[in-house]
């Protein structure tokens, strides 16, 4: 009864749905376990180009159970419109199903969410301005509204007559903005709720059924480690609850972790980071210029619209990322877009400003943000690897590069993505057959 986790290994954007709409034809269930819709999974296949907020990649198999398990942030109004668009699209969501334990994103949350990032002025952390973190912020703080709350009509009266006068003291004496009408939000949230309803469920007694049956589950992850509210660059992190890592995987769809057999980590072939925060290896020069708009799908956040900042891989913060996730198989995506450089760094440790070597990431935001990268140079390939179909089709420094990440991550490299659609892959192993732990 195999579960396995497909994980963002960076800081977000890896093509984690690129992958899993890729490797979902070998499971039966494919599920979302944190976030919100402040991800957005890109996937291309033979129906066309998608941006995937909520609705796990698992989608496009007609075969596939997709959940949207507890530890997702429901935005209701959002999730429809997604529903809407894919069933318009000739995407079934005849067996897409969401847990009755989701937390709802309740109109505050988006308004607490900008309003908060201009109270932080200089330091704001650069979010997509979704509402996330504020609605991941009151499930801690036990004032969260769940679906199943939402559904049911009686409940959720009571629930927002608690909840939204509370709300209104923050919206008017912190932030200075209007109190939010209870029968306004009543209503409008009442109509969402109903045409939610046919799709809630206990999403985790259908996950044990799979397992039970001996079926393979696929956990969707959302985000990438160094946005992790433990594991990243705090305070430049998102706020999920469970988090977006292979540990909350688990808590995210209602199952143990002795489940879980297999960690795959994705990591794009640079790096790339949205919204504020350190990146020790980010180039601002035409380098990072190149990677950022001339690869075959300009770097631009899915959710925003944000150029995405960029640099070469950083092998300290994605190996590290490895090692806290338990990634025991890993995908390189994004190899093409290196394919025109003469020369390609790979930063190997950090120096600090005292001149000490650090070959760990570090914990603290305001050290990371003085290190200077220490780069180990690789002659690149300078040949086109989008028609690269098999291991030995890649150019020989290619390869090199790939082994030289296997090395530094101390993980095999399973999956070599070299362009944006279904087939543009080099599948060195089924990362959902479990092997043994090296
Ligand atoms: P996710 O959030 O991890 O699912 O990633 P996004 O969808 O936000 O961003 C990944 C971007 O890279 C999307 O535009 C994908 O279409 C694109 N992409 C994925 N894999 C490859 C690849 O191997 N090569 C290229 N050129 N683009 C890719
Ligand atoms: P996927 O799943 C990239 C970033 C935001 C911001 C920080 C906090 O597509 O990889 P938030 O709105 O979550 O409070 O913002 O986290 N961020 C992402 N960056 N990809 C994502 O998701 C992200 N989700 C959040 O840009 O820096
Ligand atoms: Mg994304």
């Amino acid at each position: 009864m195999p579960a396995v986790v497909i994980i963002g290994g960076q800081w977000g954007d890896e093509g984690k749905g690129r992958i899993v709409d890729l490797v979902a034809q070998g499971a039966s269930v494919v599920a979302r376990y944190s976030a919100g819709n402040n991800a957005g999974h890109t996937v291309i296949n033979d129906m066309g180009e998608f941006k995937l907020n909520v609705v796990p990649a698992g989608i496009f198999y007609s075969d596939k159970t997709c959940i949207i398990g507890n530890g997702v942030a429901v935005d209701p109004a959002v999730l429809l419109n997604e529903i809407d668009t894919l069933s318009t699209r000739g995407v079934s969501v005849a067996n897409l199903f969401i847990s009755d334990r989701c937390h709802v994103v309740m109109p505050w949350h988006p308004l607490i969410d900008v309003a908060d990032e201009a109270l932080r002025g200089a330091a704001a952390i650069g979010t997509t301005g979704r509402g996330i973190g504020p609605c991941f912020t009151d499930k801690v703080a036990r004032l969260g509204i769940r679906v199943g709350d939402l559904i049911d009509p009686e409940a959720f009266r009571a629930r927002l007559e608690f909840v939204l006068p509370y709300k209104n003291k923050v919206l008017q004496q912190l932030y200075g903005l209007a109190p939010l009408a209870f029968d306004d939000v009543f209503a409008s949230y009442s109509a969402l709720g109903a045409r939610l309803a046919p799709f809630v469920r206990d999403t985790a007694l259908i996950v044990h059924d799979a397992l039970d049956r001996d079926e393979t589950v696929l956990l969707e992850g959302a985000q990438g480690c160094l946005l992790d509210l433990d594991a990243g660059t705090y305070e430049y992190v998102t706020s999920s609850v469970p988090s977006s890592s292979a540990g909350g995987a688990g808590i995210g769809i209602g199952i143990g972790p002795t489940v879980i057999q297999q960690v795959v980590g994705i990591y794009k072939a640079y790096m790339t980071r949205v919204g504020n925060g350190p990146m020790p290896s980010e180039l601002l020069d035409e380098t990072g210029r190149i990677l950022q708009v001339e690869g075959p799908r300009p770097e631009i956040g899915t959710t925003t619209g944000r150029k995405r900042r960029t640099g070469w891989f950083d092998a300290v913060a994605s190996r590290y990322s490895a090692m806290v996730n338990g990634v025991t198989s890993g995908v390189l995506t994004r190899l093409d877009v290196l394919d025109n450089f003469p020369s390609i760094q790979i930063c190997t440790a950090y120096e600090t400003e005292d001149g000490r070597i650090l070959k760990s990431m570090p914990a603290s935001s305001a050290t990371l943000r003085t290190v200077k990268p220490v780069y180990e140079e690789i002659e690149g390939w300078r040949a086109p690897t989008s028609g690269c179909r098999t291991w030995d089709d890649l150019p020989p420094n290619a390869r090199a590069y790939i082994r030289r990440i296997e090395k530094l991550l101390v993980i095999p490299i399973d999956i070599v993505s070299v362009g944006p659609e279904r087939d543009q892959a080099i599948i060195v192993h089924d990362v959902l057959k479990v092997k043994p732990r090296t």
